[in-house]
């Protein structure tokens, strides 16, 4: 069982003018996994506030794996890699790596994400695009590599265990 926090970056959604979708759907896809949402909130793209948010819920505790969502396009207000990055110890870069290299062969808009991933603590942060249709294509790459990174990160996996890792 892990923890996870769910972080929407999206100014309209911040002010009420849109539905979070993305951030829904993602609760839904994480379902299925051994997982409960502890956290939940949609920010601004401030990257100040993001930062802010990332490093209070990572260092709470509590949270073992933050996904975002939004601000990591090309816009003057996508800051969410920025944020990311000014808080994490180290990098993961394969998640972000395998997103777009994924998702590349369904859309040639994969390579305007510049979404980063990185751990903080024992809490692994992941960023996603901010499109429910971007949401479902770069979960669909991950997923299956979630349970074994977290199990690693909560020191619940000692060895390089190859018997529960996904393989065509
Ligand atoms: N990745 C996938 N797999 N599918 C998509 O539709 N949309 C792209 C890209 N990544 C997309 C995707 C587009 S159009 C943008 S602008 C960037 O993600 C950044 O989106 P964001 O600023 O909402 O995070």
């Amino acid at each position: 069982m892990f923890n996870l926090g769910i972080l929407t970056l999206s100014d309209k959604g911040w002010r009420g003018q849109r539905e979070d979708t993305s951030g829904k759907f993602i609760r839904d896809s994480l379902s299925s996994l051994d997982s409960r949402v502890v956290k939940y909130e949609v920010v601004p793209d401030e990257v100040d506030v993001i930062a802010d948010k990332l490093a209070q819920w990572a260092d709470g505790g509590g949270v073992d794996l933050i996904l975002t969502t939004g601000g990591t396009g090309l816009g003057p207000r996508d800051v969410t890699p920025e944020a990311t990055l000014s808080v994490v110890n180290k990098l993961s870069p394969g998640f972000a790596e395998a997103m777009r290299a994924g998702t590349l062969k369904v859309t040639p808009f994969a390579m305007l994400s510049r979404a980063v991933a990185g751990i903080r603590g024992k809490c692994l942060i992941i960023n996603l695009p901010g499109s429910p249709q971007a949401v479902r294509e770069c979960l669909e790459v991950i997923l299956p590599a979630i349970p074994h990174a977290m199990g690693i990160l909560k020191g619940e996996v000692t060895e390089h265990t190859s018997s529960d890792i996904k393989r065509d």
